[in-house]
């Protein structure tokens, strides 16, 4: 075995037992979830994370994102109770997971 090909494998061996921890940690799928964002949530909110304005109402999603009350369960309570004139979504619990990991990938403390 050429000693490329054994670091190849190292570096695979290594991939495999890295991806655990990370799967544990976030559930959801943060592409899926901004496109959530980008499709129903972008008429009111800022929803980049580069903004992040407390005082703006609707607030700004990296404004949520780094509020102390923030929590993934805060956040899934939230998004299937009706707010301001947001629409009654009914988010299925994959969606749910989903826009809660990308809010979560909007934090920065
Ligand atoms: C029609 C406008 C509108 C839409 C669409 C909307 N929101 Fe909101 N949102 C508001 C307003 C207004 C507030 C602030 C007042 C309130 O909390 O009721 C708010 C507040 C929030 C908050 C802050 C909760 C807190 O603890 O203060 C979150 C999180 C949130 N929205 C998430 C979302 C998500 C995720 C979507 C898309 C799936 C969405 N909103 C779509 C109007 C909207």
């Amino acid at each position: 075995m050429t000693s490329l090909a054994r670091a190849t494998i190292g570096a695979a061996f290594m991939a495999v037992l890295g991806s655990g921890p990370v799967q544990a940690q976030s559930i959801g799928d943060l592409t899926a979830g901004r496109m959530i964002a980008t499709t129903l949530c972008v008429q009111c909110h800022r929803i980049t994370g580069s903004d992040n304005d407390p005082n703006r109402t609707p607030p700004d999603f990296g404004a949520v994102a780094n509020m102390r009350s923030f929590t993934e369960l805060s956040m899934r309570v939230f998004l299937q109770t009706p707010h301001g004139q947001m629409p009654r979504y009914q988010f299925s619990q994959t969606e749910l997971d989903d826009i809660v990991a990308y809010l979560s990938s909007l934090r920065q403390r």
